[in-house]
């Protein structure tokens, strides 16, 4: 080992366990936090290889090969399903298609589950916010049937609800309603994990999403009717779940008509200056993610990988920067991130990746980069266990080495940008660099970067305040 990076190692260990201590006491701050809109039920089942086999072969092995790399992405029969599945395993990507006959909905159903967890960023999210740190978190739930309402954990998290032109807030196992189980079929699979010829090169999964509420971003009807009593009740706002809107639905209905509801919420946030983060999932149609980029300067922050960077590049940016960004290139990265501020005037923009994490903001402190150290930790917790369920559990992940393969970046940036001790000045601007911890054979993969950016934003706000 480099002799400096023995240095290096003492300086980020002390950082970590600072910024941990730091960010916990500073999180009974935050008096609520709203995340809307998508909440759903994930149903994960760990892939067994014989099994799997077994499944391709009864339903035509031949032709499910065939449409491995002729992706129909979506789901109507069991063929596509299968290609969905080992094409996830084949490339080691995760990928979400929707599941359109109802034939095979019931297939899966039967098929079964190894775990029942809360899903969709807002459900993840709020199960985090509300049952790990201990905020009280308002959540937004499209359909609350008993089955999903068991799976929010005991906290403050609160389902509101207007009873005879009363508001009152009630933890979702308080309200459940008959209504539909908006299942996401989720299945995960290990790194080096066979199945025929075929070897996954990382850990990831496949999600067949049975769900037609989040599809189209159904609102209940308390917040179209009553967001701005909910609202008051916040001082931190995250937004998910536009991802997967369509250009047009079946009733005539297009995605503008959708975003047009979100963005009077939007207005509402802005008018009682509450900060508002906007997580950006991966959106695979153009229009869309065009769309909401331009609705980005309504909110004061948002979250994003590489993935989802490099597809926003492909429209503000160019096609080299954006294969850059997909490549890891550090630099090009910190470039989109700049290019992405100037068009969009976003305060804050989160970048997080496989090994590291940056911060571009409009505004300095350290408290920056104590927020993404934090985050780091809540990662790290989440991937050993796959469910965070306390505090230990994040404060556990400190034992875990910090990743060494970020520290030839660490160097770069110091020596272009005099970077000290993660923080970069730029004057009008600051960047923040953290190398994160890497947990090698995480239990499972789906909410960690959710948690991520859940944990950093409000981690951040509890800090500056
Ligand atoms: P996303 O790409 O939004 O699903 O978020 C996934 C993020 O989780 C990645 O960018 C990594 O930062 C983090 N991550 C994935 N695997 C691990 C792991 N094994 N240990 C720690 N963090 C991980
Ligand atoms: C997507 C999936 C959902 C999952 C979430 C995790 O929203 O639809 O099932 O829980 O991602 O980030």
């Amino acid at each position: 080992m480099k002799e400096s990076y023995k240095e290096t190692i003492r300086t980020w260990k002390g950082m970590y366990v600072n910024a941990f201590e730091r960010t916990i006491n500073a999180l009974p701050e935050v008096e609520g936090v709203l995340v809307a809109y998508n909440t759903n039920i994930d149903a994960i089942k760990y892939l067994n290889g014989e099994e799997l086999e077994m499944a391709v072969e009864n339903a035509g092995k031949e032709e499910i090969f065939g449409l491995v790399d002729n992706p129909p992405e979506r789901i109507t029969s069991l063929k596509d399903l299968f290609a969905g599945i080992l094409r996830s395993i084949k490339y080691g990507k995760a990928a979400e298609w929707f599941v359109e006959s109802g034939e095979v909905r019931g297939y899966l159903r039967e098929w079964g589950w190894d775990e029942l967890r809360i899903g969709g960023q807002a459900g993840i999210m709020a199960n985090l916010l509300g049952g790990v740190y201990r905020i009280p978190t308002i959540v937004h739930v499209p359909q609350n049937p008993p089955l999903q309402a068991n799976l929010f954990v005991d906290g403050p998290i609160y389902f509101p609800i207007f009873e005879n032109g009363e508001f009152k807030l009630v933890h979702p196992k308080m309200a459940t309603e008959e209504g539909n189980e908006l299942i996401h079929y989720i299945y995960e699979f290990p790194r080096g994990f066979k199945v025929f010829d075929i070897e996954a090169p990382r850990e990831n999964r496949f999600i067949a999403n049975a769900d037609d509420y989040n599809a189209r971003v159904y609102m209940r009807r308390e917040f179209r009717e009553h967001f701005k009593r909910i609202a008051e009740r916040v001082d931190l706002a995250i937004i998910s779940g536009l991802q997967v809107l369509k250009e047009h639905y079946l009733d005539g209905t297009t995605y503008r008509d959708i975003l047009q509801r979100v963005e009077a919420q939007l207005n509402v946030l802005n008018r009682l200056n509450i900060e508002s983060h906007f997580e950006f999932a991966y959106t695979p149609n153009e229009k869309v993610r065009e769309a909401l980029i331009n609705m980005l300067n309504k909110f004061t922050s948002v979250g994003l990988n590489e993935v989802e960077l490099a597809s926003l590049m492909r429209i503000i940016g160019d096609d080299t920067l954006a294969e850059e960004v997909l490549h890891g290139d550090v630099f090009a990265s910190i470039d989109a991130m700049h290019l992405l501020m100037d068009e969009t005037g976003i305060k804050r923009i989160h970048f997080h990746t496989y090994g590291y994490y940056m911060a571009l903001t409009q505004y300095h402190g350290e408290e920056v980069r104590d927020a993404l150290l934090f985050a780091a930790l809540a990662a790290a917790g989440k991937a050993m266990h796959g469910d965070l369920q306390n505090l230990n559990q994040v404060r556990d992940a400190l034992s875990i080495p910090t990743n060494e393969r970020a520290f030839p970046m660490v160097e770069s940036l110091e020596r272009e940008f005099n970077m000290e001790r993660g923080i970069i000045d730029m004057t009008d601007r600051q960047l923040a660099f953290i190398p994160t911890k890497i947990v090698s054979s995480p239990k499972s993969t789906v909410g960690i970067g959710d948690t991520i950016s859940s944990s950093a934003f409000v981690g951040e706000f509890a800090l500056r305040r």
